[in-house]
C-alpha cells in the first residue's frame, strides 16, 4: 500500500472532466455533488459509473432513489457550479440552479454541457467509498468547452 497523500498526487495527473452528479430526496427536492469520479462502462447494456464518498450527504438519498444523472460542467459558469457543489449546505447548492427531471425523475442542470439520466442496476462498496453502476436511460449533449480538472485545479482545453 502507498502513502495517501502520494496517491492523491500521483491520481492528480490523470486529468477528468468534471459534473454534478444529481438524485431527489424523498420530498422530491434535488440534491447533488461535484464529482470527477465518473466513468463510462459498457454500451451493451449502456453503463455508467460512479465513486461516491461514504460521507457524503447525497449518498442516503441516492440509495433510496436508485437513479441519478450525470451533468457533464462548462467551462466558465461550471466551474463556479463545481465549487459550489463541491461544498456543504445543501439548499446553498440549489439556489438560482434550474433543472428539470428527466425519465427517471433525476434533476438534469440546465447549464449541463452534457447529461445522462441512470437508473441504479448496483452498488458495489470499495473501501470509504460507494461505486454505483447506472443504466444510461436518456441522455443528449450540446456544444461547448468542457471543464476540466488536473493536479487539483480546474482547468480548461488551450485552443
Ligand atoms: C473536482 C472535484 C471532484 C470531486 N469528485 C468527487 C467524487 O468523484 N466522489 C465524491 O464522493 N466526492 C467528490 N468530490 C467531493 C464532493 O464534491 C464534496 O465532498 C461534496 O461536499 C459532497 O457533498 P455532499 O456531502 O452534500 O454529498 C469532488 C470535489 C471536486 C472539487
Amino acid at each position: 500500500m502507498i502513502d495517501q497523500s502520494e496517491f492523491r498526487r500521483v491520481i492528480g495527473h490523470f486529468a477528468t472532466g468534471v459534473t454534478i452528479v444529481t438524485t431527489c430526496r424523498e420530498d422530491g427536492s434535488a440534491a447533488g455533488l461535484t464529482m470527477s469520479a465518473v466513468s463510462s462502462v459498457s454500451l451493451d447494456p449502456t453503463l455508467v459509473l460512479v465513486c461516491v464518498d461514504r460521507g457524503s450527504e447525497t449518498l442516503p438519498f441516492l440509495e433510496r432513489a436508485g437513479y441519478f444523472a450525470v451533468n457533464v460542467l462548462e467551462e466558465g459558469k461550471g466551474e463556479t457550479l463545481a465549487r459550489r457543489f463541491a461544498g456543504g449546505g445543501a439548499e446553498e447548492k440549489f439556489r438560482g440552479v434550474a433543472w428539470r427531471p428527466e425519465r427517471t425523475g433525476a434533476p438534469v442542470l440546465d447549464e449541463a454541457l452534457a447529461w445522462m439520466d441512470c437508473r441504479v442496476t448496483s452498488a458495489v462498496p470499495a473501501g470509504d467509498h460507494i461505486i454505483f453502476v447506472g443504466e444510461v436511460l436518456a441522455a443528449d449533449a450540446r456544444e461547448g468547452t468542457p471543464l476540466l480538472y488536473y493536479r487539483g485545479g480546474f482547468g480548461r482545453f488551450a485552443s
